[in-house]
């Protein structure tokens, strides 16, 4: 949905979560009112947001990490080297199941995935952590 450029800093996810949030701001939350943003960093340093999507049709609606990585695959972007997602839950708010494989197709087993309220992050856990034993290109032979 967005993408800005940045430099490789370590900020302790300080620009991904300020990414995050501003996209929270704009998701398309009516049903479930829960607004989530997310934002990823790619190979070449570039941050790209999505927020969630939702439809009167239910099922159609997407995540915030789907938009985020379409994003970031539309510019050119192949690997997640960083990811965050922002949300105001009663508990930790992670990818969802679906969305962990989304994020296995672009990541290795240590990426980083930050787990964040707008207050900042609230834990961060690897991706091999998240999705164990994980089913991804490799195993078809890619
Ligand atoms: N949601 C996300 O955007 N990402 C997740 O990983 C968890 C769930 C959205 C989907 C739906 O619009 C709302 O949060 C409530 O489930």
């Amino acid at each position: 949905m967005q993408a800005t450029d940045s430099a490789r800093v370590e900020d302790n996810g300080a620009a991904l979560l300020a990414a995050a949030r501003d996209v929270r701001e704009r998701a398309h939350a009516p049903y479930s009112r829960f607004r989530v943003g997310a934002a990823l960093r790619d190979e070449h340093g570039t941050i790209h947001a999505g927020c969630n999507v939702e439809n009167a049709a239910y099922p159609v609606g997407t995540c915030a990490e789907a938009g985020a990585i379409a994003a970031m695959v539309a510019s050119g972007g192949l690997r997640i080297t960083e990811i965050l997602v922002c949300g105001d839950g009663a508990g930790l708010v992670t990818p969802c199941g679906a969305c962990r494989q989304r994020i296995r197709e672009f990541a290795g087993p240590d990426t980083p995935i930050h787990a964040a309220t707008p207050d900042g992050i609230a834990r961060t856990f690897t991706l091999a952590e998240l999705l164990p034993e994980s089913f991804g290109p490799e195993t078809l032979g890619e």
